[in-house]
C-alpha cells in the first residue's frame, strides 16, 4: 500500500502543517497529510464552523466566477489558487464560457503538482509557481503573458490568500500593482479572514493556526480589507460575509452570516 512518502512532491515537509493542505482537508480533498489533519481538527475544536466556512468560501468563488463570465470576462488570474478540488475556476469559467483562459499561481508544491496534473491537455489553463509577495514576477511570467491579454479586461482572484501577507510586506501595494497592470473593465474578487464579527474566537483560531503552520495568518478589520478595493468600484452587495454575496437562494444565508468570519467582495476597475 502506498504510504504518505510515496505521494509527496520533492521539497515538501509532511511533518509541518501547511495552509493549502489544511484547507484541502476541510474541503474533503485527499492531498493532505497527518500534520495538516491534526491542525485542522485542533482549529475545528476552537471554531466548529471551520469546515463549513471553507465550503462556503468555495461556493462564493463559484458564484463570483459565474458573475464575472456573465459580465463578459474571459480571462482569469487566480493567485493563491490552492489544491484543486471540485468547482475549480477553470471548470466554472470554461463551462460558462468555453475558451475562457485561466492562469493559477501558488507557492505550495502540492498545489502546483496536482494543478499541473489536472490541467494536462487543457491549452487554456495553466499553473505557475509564483509568490504573491512579488507581483512583478507574476505579471512578467511567460505563461501569464501567453494566456492573459492585458489589453482586455480580466478577472483577478485573490481569494483567501491576502491574509497570508504580513502588513510589513504591504499587501495593499501588491494589490495596487496588480490593479495597475489590468485595463478598465477588469474585476477583483477578494475573500479575506476578518476579526470583525467574533474577535475572541477569531483570535483563538489565529493563535492555534500560527503555532503550527508554515505561513502565518493575519486577520484584518473591515476597514483594512476595504482598502484593498482602492481604485475599484465594489459591485452590490459590497463587502459582506461569505453567504451574503449574491446567494443562489435566500435560504442559503444563515441567521448569523458573520459566523464564518470572512469578508468577500467583487469590484470593477472603472
Ligand atoms: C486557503 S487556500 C485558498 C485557495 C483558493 N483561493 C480558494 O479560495 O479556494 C490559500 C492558498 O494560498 C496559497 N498561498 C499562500 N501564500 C501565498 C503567496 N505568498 N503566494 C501565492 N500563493 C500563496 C497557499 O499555498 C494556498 O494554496
Amino acid at each position: 500500500m502506498a504510504g504518505e512518502a510515496d505521494r509527496v512532491p520533492p521539497g515538501v515537509d509532511v511533518k509541518r502543517a501547511n495552509v493549502a493542505r489544511v484547507y484541502d482537508y476541510w474541503l474533503g480533498g485527499s492531498h493532505n497529510f497527518l500534520a495538516d489533519q491534526d491542525l485542522a481538527r485542533a482549529i475545528t475544536a476552537v471554531e466548529p464552523n471551520s469546515r463549513a466556512g471553507a465550503l462556503a468560501n468555495r461556493a462564493f468563488l463559484g458564484r463570483a466566477v459565474r458573475f464575472l463570465t456573465s459580465a463578459g470576462i474571459r480571462q482569469f488570474l487566480d493567485i493563491g489558487s490552492g489544491i484543486p478540488t471540485q468547482g475549480n475556476v477553470h471548470e466554472v469559467a470554461q463551462q460558462a464560457s468555453p475558451g475562457a483562459r485561466v492562469v493559477y499561481a501558488d507557492v505550495d508544491p502540492v498545489a502546483i503538482a496536482h494543478s499541473k496534473a489536472i490541467l494536462a491537455g487543457n491549452d487554456n489553463a495553466a499553473i505557475i509557481d509564483a509568490d504573491l509577495h512579488d507581483p512583478g514576477q507574476v505579471l512578467g511570467d511567460p505563461t501569464v503573458r501567453r494566456l492573459i491579454d492585458f489589453g482586455q479586461p480580466a478577472g483577478l482572484l485573490l481569494v483567501m490568500v491576502l491574509h497570508f501577507i504580513d502588513d510589513a510586506a504591504d499587501p495593499w501595494r501588491i494589490v495596487a500593482t496588480l490593479r495597475d497592470a489590468l485595463p478598465s473593465g477588469s474585476y477583483l474578487v477578494l475573500a479575506h479572514a476578518t476579526t470583525e464579527s467574533r474577535p475572541a474566537v477569531a483570535q483563538a483560531a489565529e493563535t492555534v493556526y500560527n503555532r503550527s503552520v508554515s505561513t502565518d495568518i493575519h486577520m484584518r478589520s473591515r476597514a483594512e480589507i476595504l482598502r484593498f478595493f482602492d481604485g475599484f468600484d465594489l459591485v452590490e452587495p459590497g463587502l459582506v460575509y461569505i453567504p451574503q454575496w449574491r446567494p443562489d437562494s435566500p435560504a442559503d444565508v444563515p441567521a448569523d452570516p458573520g459566523k464564518f468570519w470572512v469578508l468577500v467582495g467583487v469590484a470593477r476597475k472603472p
